[in-house]
């Protein structure tokens, strides 16, 4: 049942003027809970109603007082304030969670409408490092809100497995490679040859022209370089897919930068055709001036093609084989001129789904060590990070003591858990520092606090039994469970499915991870405030229906962020 509509429905015969589905967006959720459960504000109707705002409020809370859905209606100043009958509310939510269980908050709304989401996209040869798990984490997350919203979803790994740099290394693994190494430890081994690159060609520039020589002879398809470059990639990928099976993400496509090679002359040629090319220095560019932006450089001199070529074809192939309703590329605002430009050039290619293609960016993360650069060798691997998450929340459990059948697997869960939560705690765009002190935080708003919450909900089911749980799924007394700090937790489960569906709408996962702190601190303040498994059966099996309800909530919007929920901690 959604209460907003039913509001808007019952004021509307009292407003002049203004349609029901203009009042709706206007109804507000008060954050001061003494100023109701919602709240309508009359300053707009003054105008149209010629009356001061608060005698309108006024009118209008006389007017609906005596509905059923009411406990209680005020007018202060220029507020009609609307309390709804706490049982009533609490029946009809805690009933539908419990009902709806695993499928609480999804929805069909993307029914029939194919949504991409391109994510992590790391390149071969180089570190899977920590400024991978934003991508990573955070395109997981859009990808399951929008699965969860009823959309079809296709996850690409856009591999960056093409471009000069495989020039530069499949040069300097000739020089200085050493094969043993590699198969040991392939992506030390290639960086540090990588690293040695651009620490010599500082001093004999000649060698990057060594390198170019090397990537076109990769991209005409000669045997020894296309070899190499394959095995870099396999290696890689190997790699990769380590920290992914860590993570539980896994994708459907990791066509990436060179599944596209062999579409590139066609697309120069598209180009050509529809007069965009424009010869410069030998290089072809499009001229992006009557958008204030730079020109987009299609093929270098020696006729190589680039990143944002590739990326044209990219999205071309990915029209024609997805029909996507939405292409969203969840990529480093670094990248931001890039994209720009690059959904300007298909625009004016005269693709009009060019709209539909988003990139959705986020902010930089350092460490609390100082920031990294591949080039310099100086990075932290994300794998390592994983590790050491694991590692030290096996200490921590271990110190308290804690009654846990499955110590490592919950380690694991928990210590993952907490890297992912922390990276989805921010509005994406924030440029934030790794701590580990705030990571593994157990009292913070930090993954392992909303996974211990979760963990007692579910133990103080366990303690009340099998069959009080079944009977509070036939039925149960909701008129037990309107206290204030249970009303304050029945509301917030209640905003859940707006929670999700404006968090997808606004690529924002950070939206969920917000609320699934509330609600966890709502859950703790009533499990604080409140005696649950009390004798009287009427009044236990209304609670224990509540923490069911909170329990579901917050493991559907873990889930949403891509963790775990033990229900042992
Ligand atoms: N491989 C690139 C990098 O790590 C990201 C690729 C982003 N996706 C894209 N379609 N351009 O920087």
């Amino acid at each position: 049942m959604n209460y907003r509509e039913k509001i808007a429905d019952i004021l509307a015969p009292h407003i002049e003027g203004l349609e029901r589905d203009e009042i709706l967006p206007m109804i507000e959720v008060p954050a001061d809970s003494s100023k109701g459960d919602y709240a309508f504000p009359c300053f707009k109707l003054a105008k149209i109603m010629r009356k001061a705002p608060p005698m309108i409020a006024k009118g209008i809370a006389e007017a609906i007082e005596g509905e059923k859905m009411f406990q209680k209606v005020e007018s202060v100043n220029a507020y009609v304030n609307m309390f709804v009958s706490k049982a009533e509310f609490a029946d009809n939510v805690v009933k539908e969670v419990i009902e709806k269980d695993e499928d609480f908050g999804r929805s069909d709304i993307g029914a029939g409408r194919t949504v991409i989401v391109e994510y992590s996209s790391p390149n071969i040869a180089k570190p899977f490092h920590i400024g991978h798990i934003r991508s990573t984490v955070i395109g997981n997350s859009i990808y399951k809100i929008y699965d969860f919203l009823g959309y079809d979803t296709i996850r690409i790994n856009h591999l960056g497995d093409y471009g000069t740099q495989f020039g530069k290394m499949i040069c300097a693994y000739r020089k200085w490679g050493n094969k043993e190494d590699v198969i040991r430890e392939p992506i030390k081994s290639l960086l540090s040859y990588y690293t040695k690159f651009h620490e010599e060609a500082e001093k004999d520039p000649s060698l990057e022209d060594e390198a170019r020589a090397i990537f076109v002879r990769l991209e005409n398809g000669e045997p020894e370089e296309v070899e190499l470059w394959q095995w870099f990639r396999d290696e890689s990928l190997r790699e990769f897919n380590r920290v992914y099976d860590m993570l539980g993400i896994t994708f459907d496509s990791y066509n990436g930068e060179s599944f596209y090679s062999d579409k590139m002359p066609a697309v120069v040629q598209e180009l050509k055709d529809k007069g965009l090319l424009v010869e410069d220095n030998g290089a072809q560019i499009v001229k992006l001036d009557q958008f204030d932006l730079p020109p987009a450089l299609i093929t270098k001199s020696d006729g190589s093609t680039l990143y944002i070529t590739r990326d044209i074809a990219a999205a071309i192939y990915r029209k024609n084989t997805y029909d996507f309703y939405k292409n969203i590329y969840v990529v480093a605002s670094q990248q931001n001129l890039h994209f720009q430009q690059w959904k300007k050039v298909i625009g004016l290619m005269g693709y009009d789904w060019a709209d539909d293609c988003v990139h959705v960016p986020f902010g930089l993360v350092s460490m609390e060590e100082g920031t990294m650069s591949t080039r310099q060798g100086r990075v932290i691997f994300l794998e390592d990070v994983l590790n050491r998450a694991v590692e030290q929340t096996r200490k921590i459990i271990m110190e308290k003591n804690v009654n846990t059948e499955n110590v490592d697997e919950t380690a694991r869960e928990v210590g993952i858990g907490a890297v992912i939560f922390n990276e989805l705690s921010n509005y994406r765009i924030k440029d934030y520092v790794f701590s580990w002190d705030k990571v593994l935080n157990f009292e913070g708003e930090t993954g392992p606090y909303v996974q211990y919450t979760h963990a007692r909900a579910c133990s103080i089911l366990r303690n009340a039994g099998e069959a009080v749980m079944a009977s509070a799924k036939e039925g149960f007394d909701a008129s037990r469970i309107t206290s204030d700090s249970a009303h304050a937790l029945i509301k917030l489960i209640y905003e859940m499915p707006e929670v999700i569906a404006e968090a997808g709408e606004k690529y924002e996962p950070s939206i969920v991870t917000r609320h699934i702190v509330d609600i966890a601190q709502a859950f703790n303040k009533f499990y604080h405030d409140e005696h649950i498994l009390v004798d009287d059966e009427t009044e236990k099996t209304a609670k224990v229906a509540l923490v069911m309800a909170a329990r579901n909530v917050i493991r559907n919007g873990l889930d949403l962020l891509g963790m775990k929920a033990p229900e042992k901690m």
